[in-house]
Order: C-alpha cells, then sequence, then structure tokens
C-alpha cells in the first residue's frame, strides 16, 4: 500500500477502506508516514469528506493508536461528557458532582487549558494540593468509594489524535466535521465510560458558526458512539457569549461553587441540568429529562451536590475548606472594573475576546509548559440582551497589577457590541440530539 494513492484516492472523491485507513492512522502515529503526505490526506478529507463507515474506522484506528482505559474495575455505569471548547465553560465542575450525588459514576479525565480556554484540571487546582496524577488504582477506588474522580489524561491515550491534531492546527484542516468526529470519538472511546454526553457549542466563538453545521456534527459524534456501542447523546448551544459570568480559573471554580450552592441560576445551571439529565436518562436513572431535572435539582437543594465536590477535592489531596468559604480561593491583588462608554444593550460579547483578555492577564498558556495565575481573569457584570447605560459597570477585571488591569480595560471594551434598540436574550440551548 502507498500513501500517494490513498491521497489520490480521497482526492478524487473516492472512499477509504478499513485497512488503508488502519494504514494511514498507524503509519503516521508511527512516524513512517510524512507529515507533507498526511497534510494533503486531511486537506483532502475536508474538502471531500467521509462517510459514516469511513469515519467509524478512523475513530477506531485512532484508539487501537494508543493506550485504552478498562474502567471494569468500577461498578456500574460510568459516564463522560465532553464540550467542543468555549470561553467560560466550567460546566464539568458542575455538572459531575451532581451527577456523581445521583449516584451514576463519573470516571473523567480532563485536558489543561491551552490558548483562551480554560481546562478543567486548571481549574481544580485552585484547591490547594489537588492532584490529578493518581495512580489507576487510587482512580478506580475513589470512583468505587465516592462515585467521582477527574484525572489528567494519560501521555499515551490516542497518540494519533495527538500528532493528527497538531498537523490539522497548522494545516488548515481542524473545520472538517469526519476529522473532528474521530478526534474526540478517539480519545472518548479510549477513556472507557459507557455514556458519553457532548455539548457542541455553535456560534462566533466556536468552531461551527450555524446551528446546521453543529446539528451535523453532534449527529456524526453521537452515531459514531452508538456504532461504538456506547450511550450517547449531545447538546447544541450558543456560544455568542461566553457561558456564565466568569472567565479564568479560580473565578470560574467561585461561580460553579455558587451554583452547587444553589445561589444561582441562568445558562451555566441550565446546561448542566440538560446535560446531566441525559446522562440520568441514558443510565436509566430517570424516566424523562423531567424526572431527572428534578434529582439533580434535589442534589443542588439538599446540599448532596456541593458536598460531592468536596469529597472529591479531599480524595485527590486537596483543601477542601474553598468549596464552603470561597473566599479562600486564589484571588489576584487589584479589581479594576470596566465602565460602559455608552448606553444601549449589548448585543454580542465576543467570547472569544474575552477569552484571550483573561489570558494576557495571565490566566491562559500560551504554550503547553508555561505556568498560569489561577486567580486572574474577567467577571462579566452584564451579558447579551441587558440594558446599560454609559457608566454602568459591564465587567471586573481580576489582575496581578494595576498597569495590566489597565491595558485588559482596552481590550475588554471591544469584546462588547451595543445596540440603540432592544435585543432578544439569545436561546441558550439549541438543540437536543440523541
Ligand atoms: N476538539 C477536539 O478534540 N478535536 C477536534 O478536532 C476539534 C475539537
Amino acid at each position: 500500500m502507498r500513501m500517494t494513492d490513498l491521497i489520490a484516492v480521497k482526492r478524487d472523491g473516492g472512499r477509504l477502506s478499513t485497512e488503508q485507513i488502519d494504514f494511514m492512522v498507524q503509519g503516521y502515529t508511527r512516524g513512517e508516514i510524512p507529515d507533507y503526505q498526511m497534510s494533503a490526506m486531511c486537506m483532502a478529507i475536508l474538502l471531500r469528506g467521509m462517510d459514516e463507515q469511513e469515519t467509524l474506522d478512523m475513530t477506531m484506528s485512532m484508539v487501537r493508536s494508543g493506550e485504552t482505559i478498562d474502567l471494569s474495575p468500577i461498578q456500574g455505569l460510568k459516564a463522560d461528557k465532553h464540550s467542543t471548547g468555549g470561553v467560560g465553560d466550567k460546566t464539568s465542575l458542575v455538572l459531575c458532582p451532581m451527577v456523581a450525588a445521583c449516584g451514576l459514576k463519573i470516571a473523567k479525565m480532563s485536558g489543561r487549558g491551552l490558548g483562551h480556554t480554560g481546562g478543567t484540571i486548571d481549574k481544580l487546582e485552585s484547591f490547594p494540593g489537588f492532584s490529578v496524577d493518581i495512580s489507576e488504582e487510587q482512580f478506580f477506588e475513589n470512583v468505587n468509594k465516592i462515585g467521582i474522580a477527574i484525572i489528567g489524561q494519560t501521555a499515551d491515550l490516542v497518540p494519533a489524535d495527538k500528532k493528527i491534531y497538531a498537523l490539522r492546527d497548522v494545516t488548515g484542516t481542524v473545520p472538517s466535521i469526519p476529522l473532528i468526529v474521530s478526534s474526540i470519538m478517539s480519545k472518548k472511546l479510549a477513556s472507557g465510560s459507557d455514556i458519553i454526553v457532548l455539548d457542541v457549542k455553535c456560534g462566533s466563538g466556536a468552531f461551527m458558526k450555524t446551528v446546521d453545521q453543529a446539528r451535523e456534527l453532534a449527529q456524526g459524534l453521537t452515531r459514531i458512539g452508538r456504532l461504538a456501542k456506547r450511550r450517547c447523546a449531545a447538546v447544541i448551544t450558543d456560544m455568542d457569549q461566553p457561558l456564565g459570568h466568569a472567565v479564568g480559573n479560580a473565578l470560574e471554580v467561585k461561580e460553579a461553587i455558587s451554583v452547587l450552592r444553589g445561589e444561582k441560576e441562568g445558562d451555566l445551571l441550565e446546561l448542566c441540568l440538560t446535560l446531566g439529565g441525559l446522562m440520568l436518562t441514558e443510565a436509566g436513572m430517570a424516566a424523562d429529562l423531567e424526572a431527572a431535572r428534578a434529582l439533580l435539582l434535589e442534589s443542588i437543594r439538599s446540599g448532596a451536590a456541593l458536598r460531592k465536590l468536596a469529597e472529591m477535592v479531599e480524595a485527590q489531596g486537596g483543601d477542601s475548606r474553598p468549596v464552603f468559604q470561597p473566599e479562600l480561593l486564589p484571588k489576584a491583588p487589584v479589581q479594576l472594573p470596566v465602565y460602559a462608554g455608552r448606553s444601549g444593550t449589548v448585543s454580542r460579547i465576543q467570547a472569544e475576546k474575552v477569552g484571550l483578555v483573561s489570558m494576557h492577564l495571565g490566566g491562559g498558556r500560551v504554550d503547553k509548559e508555561s505556568p498560569i495565575d489561577l486567580s486572574v481573569g474577567v467577571v462579566l457584570e452584564k451579558k447579551v440582551g441587558e440594558r446599560v447605560q454609559a457608566g454602568d459597570c459591564l465587567a471586573v477585571l481580576h489582575a496581578p497589577s494595576q498597569a495590566k488591569a489597565e491595558e485588559a480595560a482596552e481590550l475588554l471594551k471591544a469584546c462588547f457590541e451595543f445596540s440603540d434598540g432592544e435585543v432578544e436574550k439569545p436561546s441558550f440551548i439549541k438543540e437536543i440530539v440523541r
């Protein structure tokens, strides 16, 4: 078999066989196929597409490229969640303890943040001493005992995705639905959970700009999940503004805690109730989304979800006191309010740019090794659809110094767009795909 022939097949709109796809994925992972040939193939796939069987073959071949996690030492069904990436997305911090408090096991692997989106692992490290580097035995034991553990991704999980994604990132081939599906689903399948729910973001701050594109991705993801014998569902959500109000590691933990304490409603809570509802119904633990919602809300009302977060933090070596006293979380030395220069209705808050403001303050990684400041970020005071008067506070910057805060204030003002008339609050949950 020769890679040049496979590239020509795809270039001309043909389909690749299971063996041809495996040859390509394993050959590229082992370094036997050069970057330039794999780049040409990714571009051919982006332009010509792949059918369902090809996408499944690519996904399963990527799963086989490295280690897979066997969660069978954990009793009962295990659930996992994936988001296609968003600014201010602290969903896992709320969703996972809530679902675990309802009795469904969460054995989750999460990533660190790179660039303007933060990772769950970085956020959890706002609890002093919290460690994601626990042994596999400890991971299984924690989930069996308390129902939840969140750890870092092992280095050898789907090495094919690490190489292919890095190549796609620099060759303009990220926005291909079959390539996104195989990238996401290979990691989720290799991580071993029985139930996978997916949050597919849609809008200016996301890969998928329209609901139609997001639906195509959501259907692709759930179909591959089901073909691989997992229970799978997806939610399409709006990313035309950051999720919730806080962007920045410890600030997002604080917001997640206030949702778990029942002090905060809105888009973040709604998303967690929907994703959690899909998990519980797929697990057969609730008859429908309404019944699941009642169970999840009760986990907040009773304090069980908040206690579950504290149990997880402690079981992974962390200090859980900030769960009950959020003022103990890392705090930036400077808080600078940013005021509206005009009156009007907020029509858009560019999510990606707000993420970059947080990164500018030191809250995001420039490269894989760079340290991050857990305390900094942005707390939005106004969201899309809200009226403001000139001089009203739009957001508060949490910064390491006055100078940094003042620089960031200019950048943050540019993220807000206004309209003179009324602006409808966007419907946050666009669709459910099962
Ligand atoms: N997230 C992934 O993990 N992979 C993609 O290809 C796109 C988003």
